[in-house]
């Protein structure tokens, strides 16, 4: 099977340091691939690499056959590769259905169109964003301003968000920060229900319960570089990733907002 997104040797340098190391992974379509690690690790470093918002300074990104490691954020979005912010940022004054609009088409060129064509991508934009509210389980929530959410309510608006842009690959870091053990196990059912979307998946979490029910196969980021992959359970039980993460201080548990 042809991989959805290889890196290759994946170095970035934050004066003087390797934030990512040498980090070689493949995501195969239809998967949930996950990232885990300590707190510094690198992860979200790794996913600003993918994206386009950290450069690289050695190795390749690519994407569904094509090299996109030079390019910028946006192409790359287009293109389907889409990501989430571990600090998420809605937009306090719009309403849910508003937030994930703006997702669809932050350049809303359609407006620029002849009339009738411009209903047309209209109706397009509008049906992306049902389906993104209706895949993350919030139709109900479509016309509630954000501060009226719970925290987890939120995470799944920002889910949703990433969805309308029609991803091919969706990079998460951490949608369930913060979530209670409810709210986490309600995630977990939602993110097998992308991949049955169609939606391929590249998560970090430090929820293990999360981790280790979802993923199909899970990476192991030690000070930038990967100690160690496999299934779940071929992870759990490795010894270098139980000396340098599960067991350590900063364990899984401690997690943060
Ligand atoms: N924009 C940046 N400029 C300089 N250094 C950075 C930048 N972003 C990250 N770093 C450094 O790179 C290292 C990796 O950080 P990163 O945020 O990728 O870790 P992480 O694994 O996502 O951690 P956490 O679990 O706390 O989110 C850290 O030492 C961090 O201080
Ligand atoms: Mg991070």
């Amino acid at each position: 099977m042809t991989a959805l997104l290889e890196t290759r040797g994946l170095t970035v340098t934050y004066g003087g340091i390797n934030a990512n190391d040498d980090v070689t992974i493949s995501v195969e379509p239809g998967t949930i691939v996950g990232l885990i690690g300590a707190n510094g690790a690198g992860k979200t470093t790794f996913i600003d690499a993918i994206t386009g918002f950290a450069r690289v300074s050695s190795g390749r990104v690519t994407f569904a056959g094509e090299d996109v490691t030079g390019l910028q954020p946006h192409p790359r979005s287009r293109r389907g590769l889409v990501r989430t912010f571990q600090s998420l940022e809605l937009f306090e004054d719009l309403t849910v259905w508003d937030n994930l609009l703006v997702a669809c088409d932050t350049t809303r060129w359609w407006t620029l169109l002849p009339d009738l064509l411009r209903r047309s991508q209209g109706d397009k934009v509008a049906s992306q964003a049902r389906w993104a509210l209706a895949t993350a389980g919030i139709e109900h929530l479509a016309d509630r301003l954000p501060q009226e959410l719970s925290h987890g309510q939120r995470k799944l608006v920002g889910v949703a968000r990433a969805l309308a842009a029609r991803p091919q690959l969706l990079l998460l870091d951490e949608p369930a920060a913060g979530l209670d053990a409810v709210e986490s196990a309600e995630l977990s059912t939602r993110l097998r229900g992308l991949v049955e979307e169609g939606v391929t998946m590249f998560l970090i979490d430090h929820d293990m319960g999360l981790m280790m029910t979802v993923c199909d196969y899970v990476y192991v980021l030690d000070f930038g570089r990967i100690i160690a992959h496999g299934t779940p359970a071929e992870v759990r039980n490795d010894p270098r990733v139980i000396a340098a993460y599960l067991g350590s201080s900063h364990g899984p548990t401690e997690g943060e907002a």
